[in-house]
C-alpha cells in the first residue's frame, strides 16, 4: 500500500524538478521524529500517507497560482486513496491534514498539526537556504538576484516566495518541539545572507590594515 502511495507521490513531485521528491521525503522523516519527540498519539498510517501526498497538487499551483495546493491536493488524494483501497475510515483524516497544511483552515487533528509543523520546518534553516538556491536554478535566477530579493519586502516569484517564508521571525507552530527546532534553524539564515552580501561586495577581502 505505502509503495503505491510513494510511487504516486514521487511521480507528482518530480514534476517540480529537483526540489519536489526530496522535500516530501524530509517532511515524512520529520513527521516521524516530531511524533516521537512530542510523545503524541497519532495514527501513523494517516500521518505517513498525508506526508507523502501533501504536495501532490503543488505543480498545478506553480502554473496556476490562484489554486490552493492544499485544497486541490486533498481532492486528488481522496480519489487516489479510494482507488487503491486505502482504509476508508482513514481517507478523510488524510485529506484533512493535506487540506489545512496551507492554512486554508485550522487543523483539527494531531496528524494535521504534525504535518503542518514538519512541512514548515523544512522551509527553514540551512535546508531552506539550499532550497532557495535550487528554486533559483530552476527559474534562472542568479545569486545576486536572490541576494537583492532577500532584503526586499515583497517577494513573489517562485524562488523569492521561499525567501518570504524563511524570513518570518516567529513562524506559527502547533508543537513546542517544532518551535524549538525552528529557533535553532533560523539562526543561520541572517548570518548566511550577511556573509553572502559581504562576499559579493568583496567586503570580506578587507583586512584591519586597509
Ligand atoms: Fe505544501
Ligand atoms: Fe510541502
Amino acid at each position: 500500500m505505502f509503495k503505491l502511495i510513494e510511487d504516486y507521490s514521487k511521480e507528482q513531485m518530480d514534476k517540480l524538478g529537483l526540489y519536489g521528491w526530496p522535500h516530501v521525503q524530509r517532511v515524512l522523516q520529520l513527521c516521524v521524529k516530531l511524533v516521537k519527540l512530542e510523545k503524541c498519539d497519532v495514527d501513523m498510517e494517516v500521518l505517513k500517507a498525508a506526508a507523502l501526498l501533501h504536495d501532490v497538487a503543488k505543480h498545478l499551483e506553480k502554473n496556476n497560482p490562484q489554486i490552493d495546493h492544499g485544497v486541490v491536493g486533498a481532492e486528488i488524494a481522496e480519489a487516489f486513496l479510494r482507488k487503491i483501497g486505502f482504509p476508508e475510515p482513514k481517507v478523510l483524516a488524510v485529506c484533512h491534514a493535506i487540506k489545512v497544511h496551507t492554512h486554508s483552515e485550522e487543523p483539527t487533528s494531531t496528524e494535521a498539526m504534525i504535518l503542518h509543523d514538519a512541512d514548515f520546518l523544512d522551509k527553514l534553516g540551512a535546508t531552506g537556504i539550499a532550497t532557495i538556491f535550487i528554486k533559483a536554478c530552476l527559474t534562472n535566477k542568479t545569486i545576486e538576484e536572490i541576494l537583492k530579493n532577500f532584503y526586499k519586502e515583497n517577494q513573489e516569484a517562485y524562488a523569492f516566495q521561499h525567501i518570504k517564508w524563511i524570513k518570518i521571525k516567529q513562524p506559527h507552530f502547533y508543537t513546542k518541539t517544532a518551535r524549538t527546532i525552528a529557533k535553532r534553524r533560523n539562526k543561520i539564515v541572517s548570518k548566511f545572507f550577511n556573509q553572502l552580501k559581504r562576499e559579493i561586495k568583496l567586503e570580506d577581502l578587507k583586512t584591519s590594515k586597509q
